[in-house]
């Protein structure tokens, strides 16, 4: 019968057996799977592990503060927390389109954990979250147009001379969340929603994504979240997320006249990203948000619901 404590037994077995005394490394991003396989290879090799966890600088707030807090202090997983935020803010200006934006990330993304792997030496594995789903639809690959792509922790270095420990491939998301839960993983990260590899960057839309943009959207998606989360509404959602369109508008606050930025406000349902439907999150909620982030945030002025399902909008706007 299936149970997380069984499946945690097999995959510590099959673990030693593959990795034996050799050095393993993981590329962590916080995610519940990278999070989940590395805490299993974890408990299978102890410290033959190391994590690799590269903050981009296009996290949500605290959120780099929590990974390195739950793995290094809690479980005690050796950690390599590399904080790149300027080199990728650097990589990024004068980049607006979305595609060149992904790929500089991606790219930026690569040379940032090689350089990393390289420090640690000698590790001949690499561990990879990739789940049962993403090894069906790899299969059916059928030269279907890419509409966007795809940077993930879990798709790292193609050319990189590992081989692969992946403790996650006959395991379903729901699967996933229950190993996590009984390996003692904290319910932030069992229940995160999903997060794109390139972060923040791909919601400062239209333009540039300078640590200014960056700081506003921080700001307005901290909000966004702890009011969800208060409403009992987080874990309903697919995604819950803040947009920031490279647009200003006039307002008015107090006796003054404010010219200040927009904050699109995007939840969406789905079982599985490929469709979605647009949430339609209680007005009381919708009220509490904006109020909120137009009085805590001086650079916001104005706050609009996405309403668009997907197809035909995609989920994120770039
Ligand atoms: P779209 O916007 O295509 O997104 O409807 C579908 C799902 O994929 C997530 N997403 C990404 N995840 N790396 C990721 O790991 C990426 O580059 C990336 N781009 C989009 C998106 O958040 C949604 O859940």
């Amino acid at each position: 019968t299936w149970s997380a404590a069984n499946i945690i037994d097999e995959q510590v077995d099959a673990i030693r057996k593959q990795v034996g005394d050799s050095k393993v490394i993981c590329g962590l991003s916080g995610g519940v799977d990278s999070s989940v396989a590395a805490l299993l290879v974890h408990r299978a090799v102890g410290d033959q592990l190391t994590c690799v966890f590269v903050d981009h600088g296009m996290m949500r707030q605290d959120e780099g503060e929590q990974v390195i807090r739950a793995f290094r202090d809690q479980f005690h997983v050796p950690l390599v927390a590399v904080d790149a935020e300027q080199r990728f803010l650097e990589r990024l200006k004068g980049v607006s389109e979305p595609e060149a934006k992904r790929k500089a990330i991606g790219a930026e993304f690569i040379r940032v954990f090689e350089e990393e792997a390289a420090k640690i030496g000698d590790a001949k594995f690499l561990v990879q979250g990739t789940l049962y789903s993403d090894v069906i639809e790899s299969g059916g690959g059928t030269g279907a147009a890419t509409i966007k792509s795809h940077h993930n922790v879990g798709g790292l270095p193609e050319d990189m001379e590992f081989q692969l420990v992946e403790p996650l491939r006959a395991l379903f998301k729901d699967e996933v969340r229950a190993v996590g839960a009984e390996l003692g993983l904290p319910e932030k990260f069992v229940w995160r929603q999903p997060f794109p590899g390139p972060g923040l960057a791909i919601r400062v839309v239209g333009g540039e994504a300078t640590k200014e943009r960056l700081d506003t959207l921080r700001a307005a998606d901290f909000i966004l979240q702890d009011e969800i989360r208060k409403a009992g509404l987080y874990r309903e959602l697919w995604q819950s997320f803040c947009v920031l369109p490279d647009i200003r508008t006039v307002g008015v606050q107090g006796d003054e006249r404010t010219y200040g930025y927009v904050v699109a406000i995007r939840a969406v349902t789905s079982d599985d990203a490929m469709t979605a439907d647009w949430a339609r999150l209680p007005y009381d909620l919708l009220e509490q948000i904006a109020s909120r982030m137009i009085n805590e945030i001086r650079e916001v002025n104005r706050v609009v619901l996405d309403i668009t399902s997907k197809p035909p909008g995609t989920i994120e706007w770039e």
